[in-house]
């Protein structure tokens, strides 16, 4: 065989990429179904795809589509009738105005309409603070498209609440962009009327755009109230929000996520998504928009099993010496403190998978602000879940 190249790999390797980290959870999922390959029995507690499966009236829908014709490639920006119901579900359940006509874009998966967006809206050396912990992606999207994450550090002894102060000092005259995200994967915190006013006044007065993460609106716990930051006063001019159907619906596989807000910013971001994806899969909005227009009663049932299962995890880890796990506000992660165990997050999720054969995700995947704690997704059976805590329990011994 002839030489390949005269340079090395690494040559070819474009420099923005060549440091970037694989997704950390991913590569959880990756090793636990490694040691599954070689027959050990592992607990995979590391992914975010829901067990339910997407409910029948939606999987007939895309068929329906699918049979009738409906597979070609449809308007960039969405199909009519998905942007229609997407800006009428955000007016009736966020308070939230948007023109279908140029205020939406639908994306496979709420990744990337982030993606795209932060591509569009964040340039060389721009500053984007990121509340952390932090869903993994935001960073390694900030660096891709050169700009420079600045971690906003929250407080687990302060229950991860954000503050004006904090606020403050991160914030900077390079600033550009905040990313929030509530419920917050990893910590379920759901953000309360003065943190989301805290977060409006700073954006107003150093002048930032404010990207929400609203993926999870629709899993919220004890009476707490999911609020729109684009409904706070002055906030719908500078604010991009992001949604998607894979948590509510449970369609994580079929990709179908959107970006809505003020014209001028959606426009760019159309540039891309029109450059990358053309659009997102014709037959699958026709899904999304029986997903928004049916029927709604299967969430609350989804809700009371992620309810179940976060009591459950957090009683039987709360037995557990050396972790403590409160109840989360949102969202379906426990994401519990193990800093008494004297040991690091790796550390311990490397212990549990070797020992417990149970797989975690370690906190400081989410940023630094994360070390001291361990991710558990509930995406699991009630009885895995048990299992898992029991095996959590056989390694570090009981209260
Ligand atoms: C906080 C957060 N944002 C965005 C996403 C992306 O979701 P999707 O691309 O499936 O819509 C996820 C998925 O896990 C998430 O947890």
């Amino acid at each position: 065989m002839s030489e390949m190249t005269n340079r090395s790999p690494d040559e070819f390797i474009a420099a923005r990429v060549r440091d970037l980290a694989p997704s950390p959870t991913l590569a959880v999922s990756d090793r636990a179904r490694a040691l599954k390959a070689q027959g050990i029995d592992v607990i995979d507690l590391g992914g975010g795809d829901p067990d339910f499966i997407t409910p029948a009236h939606i999987r007939q829908a895309a068929t329906d589509a699918m049979n009738a014709g409906d597979t070609h490639y449809v308007s960039s920006a969405g199909t009519p009738a998905l942007r229609q119901a997407i800006a009428k579900k955000l007016l009736v359940d966020n308070g939230i105005e948007v023109d279908p006509i140029g205020g939406v874009v639908v994306t496979p998966g709420g990744k990337q309409s982030l993606f795209e967006s932060i591509l569009a809206l964040v340039g060389p050396g721009d500053e984007v603070l990121v509340i952390e912990p932090s869903w993994v992606s935001y960073v390694p999207m900030i660096e891709l498209a050169g700009g420079r994450p600045i971690p906003v550090a929250l407080r687990p002894d302060d229950n991860w609440r954000v503050t004006p102060e904090i606020l403050a000092a991160a914030v900077t005259p390079d600033s550009r962009v905040l990313i929030i995200n509530s419920p917050n994967n990893p910590t379920g915190r759901v953000l309360d009327q003065a943190e989301l006013t805290a977060i409006a006044d700073l954006a107003r007065d150093h002048d930032l755009l404010v990207f929400t993460d609203e993926m999870y609106e629709k899993i919220i716990h004890d009476g707490n109230q999911h609020v729109s930051i684009a409904t706070l006063p002055g906030m719908a001019e500078r604010t991009l929000t992001f949604n998607g159907f894979s948590k509510a619906y449970a369609m994580t596989g079929w990709r179908l996520g959107y970006v809505a807000g003020p014209k001028p910013y959606i426009a760019e971001i159309e540039k891309i998504h029109s450059h990358s994806v053309t659009c997102a899969t014709s037959f699958v909005q026709a899904a999304g928009v029986v997903a928004l227009t049916g029927p709604q009663d299967f969430i609350p049932d989804m809700v009371s099993a992620w309810d179940r299962r976060r009591r459950a995890v957090a009683t039987g880890l709360n037995a557990v010496k050396g972790i403590s796990c409160p109840l989360v506000e949102g969202a379906f992660y426990a994401f519990p403190d193990i800093r008494e165990t004297g040991k690091s997050s790796v550390e311990v999720a490397d212990l549990l998978l070797q020992e417990g054969h149970v797989a975690l995700v370690p906190g400081v995947a989410f940023g630094q602000a994360g070390e001291g704690h361990l991710r558990l997704s509930f995406a699991t059976s009630d009885d895995l879940l048990d299992k898992a805590v029991q095996r959590i329990g056989d390694v570090f011994g009981r209260r």
